[in-house]
C-alpha cells in the first residue's frame, strides 16, 4: 500500500518523535519530523541575524534557504544542523517563527511534497488537522507537563547538559501556551484522533499501541 499517512500530534515532550521513529522502523514507513523543519527556519533566522519578530524579513529569508532532509539528518543548504536545531536558542524562539502564516504555508507544502507516494508517519502539531486532514490514522499524544519536563531533563542529561527541572518545566508551559493559542493552525486534537496519554506508559507500551492501531488499518 502507498500513501498511508499516520499523523502524530501533541505538545512538546509528549514522546512524539521517539515513538514515531520506532513505529516507522517497525512498519517500514518514512518518518518526517516536522518540528525539525520549523527549527531549521528558526536557526536560519538566528544565523542571518534576523529578529524573530520581523515577519517580513523571515518570509524573505525563507525564499533563499534550502531545507534538505536525509533520514534523521537535517541540512540547511549543505550544512548539517541536526544538533544545532535542538539547542536552547532555537528552542526558545521557534514558537514565534512557527506562528507566521507564510512560514507554515511553505513548510506544509514541503511536508506534503516529501510525503507523496510513500507510507509516512509525521509528527507535529497540525498534521491531523491541517497537513493531512484525511490521514488514515491520527494519534494525539499527551502527558502531564511535569512528566514531559522530567523526560526532557533526562534527555539533556544523557547529552551531558545540566539544566534545571524548573527551567525546563517553565519553557514547556510557555511553548504549549504559544503553540495552542496562536491564530494559525494551533495545536489541537483532531476530532477523529485517538487520544493516548503517555504519562504512565513506557516507550514500548506506547509504540506497541500505535503499531497495533496501524496494523488494524494497514
Ligand atoms: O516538536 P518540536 O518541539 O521539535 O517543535 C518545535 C516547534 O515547532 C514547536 O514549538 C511548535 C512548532 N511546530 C508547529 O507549529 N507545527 C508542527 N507541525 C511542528 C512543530
Amino acid at each position: 500500500m502507498k500513501d498511508f499517512i499516520v499523523a502524530i500530534d501533541g505538545p512538546a515532550g509528549s514522546g512524539k518523535s521517539t515513538i514515531s521513529k520506532i513505529v516507522a522502523k517497525k512498519k517500514g514507513f518514512t518518518y518526517l519530523d516536522t518540528g525539525a523543519m520549523y527549527r531549521m527556519v528558526t536557526l536560519a533566522t538566528i544565523k542571518k541575524n534576523v529578529n524573530v519578530e520581523n515577519k517580513e524579513e523571515i518570509v524573505d529569508l525563507l525564499k533563499n534557504i534550502k531545507l534538505n532532509i536525509e533520514k534523521d539528518k537535517f541540512y540547511l543548504g549543505n550544512e548539517d544542523v541536526s544538533e544545532e536545531i535542538r539547542g536552547v536558542e532555537v528552542t526558545s524562539n521557534v514558537s514565534k517563527v512557527a506562528a507566521i502564516k507564510e512560514v507554515r504555508e511553505e513548510l506544509v507544502r514541503l511536508q506534503r511534497e516529501i510525503s507523496q507516494g510513500k507510507n509516512v508517519i509525521l509528527d507535529g502539531r497540525d498534521i491531523g488537522t491541517v497537513v493531512f486532514p484525511n490521514a488514515q490514522l491520527k494519534v494525539f499524544l499527551v502527558a502531564s507537563s511535569e512528566e514531559r519536563a522530567k523526560r526532557r531533563v533526562k534527555e539533556f542529561e544523557s547529552k551531558g547538559i545540566n539544566i534545571s527541572y524548573q527551567e525546563v518545566l517553565d519553557e514547556i508551559i510557555k511553548r504549549d501556551k504559544m503553540d495552542s493559542t496562536r491564530e494559525e493552525s494551533p495545536l489541537l486534537q483532531a476530532e477523529d484522533a485517538v487520544l493516548v496519554d503517555t504519562s504512565s506508559m513506557s516507550i514500548d507500551e506506547v509504540s506497541n499501541k500505535i503499531v497495533e492501531l496501524v496494523d488494524n488499518l494497514f
